[in-house]
């Protein structure tokens, strides 16, 4: 119980610095942004990777080892629906982390003051589905969590 209980803690704290990174990358995003504004964005998708592979590692613990059973959860469709959506979210995620890499390499060598960036509307929806869909998985989490299925 104790396990579960610390092991879903520390798999909170990830999912809110997953919501943190998105945050900040959608207020980072403009058409017009500075060498250094496209550096952070660069390390705020690390911290952002590291964050979704603990909360991964965290949710894998829960399920294989900590939670209510293997079973228990595999068969509760409200977790299938929850880890799919989760697998949509680090799908999604691929596009803004290839286009900030390619903002990257593109200006590295002059880092002229004022960079036009290239996508930045469409990488602004894609952050913003993504969080919506992060919204929505903890309400599977509960649901799940408290014996509820579909
Ligand atoms: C690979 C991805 C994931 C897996 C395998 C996974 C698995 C799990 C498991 C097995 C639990 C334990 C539930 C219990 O207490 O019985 C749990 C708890 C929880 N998960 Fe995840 N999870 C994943 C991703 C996420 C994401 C992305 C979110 C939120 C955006 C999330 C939110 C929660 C919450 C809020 C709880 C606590 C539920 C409660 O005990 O009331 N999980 N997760």
């Amino acid at each position: 119980m104790t396990g579960l209980a610390l092991n879903t803690y520390v798999h909170i704290l990830f999912i809110i610095v997953i919501f943190c990174c998105l945050i900040a990358e959608l207020m980072l995003i403009n058409d017009q942004v500075s060498f250094s504004t496209i550096k952070r964005l660069s390390k705020i998708d690390g911290l952002y990777g590291l964050a979704a592979i603990i909360v991964v590692t965290t949710g894998l613990l829960n399920w294989m080892k900590f939670g209510k059973g293997y079973d228990y959860y595999s068969n509760n469709s409200l977790f299938i629906i929850k880890f799919s959506l989760f697998i949509v979210v680090g799908l999604l995620s691929l596009y803004p982390t290839i286009l900030f890499a390619k903002w990257k390499k593109r200006h590295k060598e002059k880092q002229p003051e004022v960079i036009r960036l290239s996508h930045s509307n469409k990488v602004r929806k894609v952050i913003m589905l993504e969080l919506g869909i992060m919204a929505f998985i903890p309400l599977l989490a509960e649901l799940m969590a408290n014996g509820i299925d579909l």
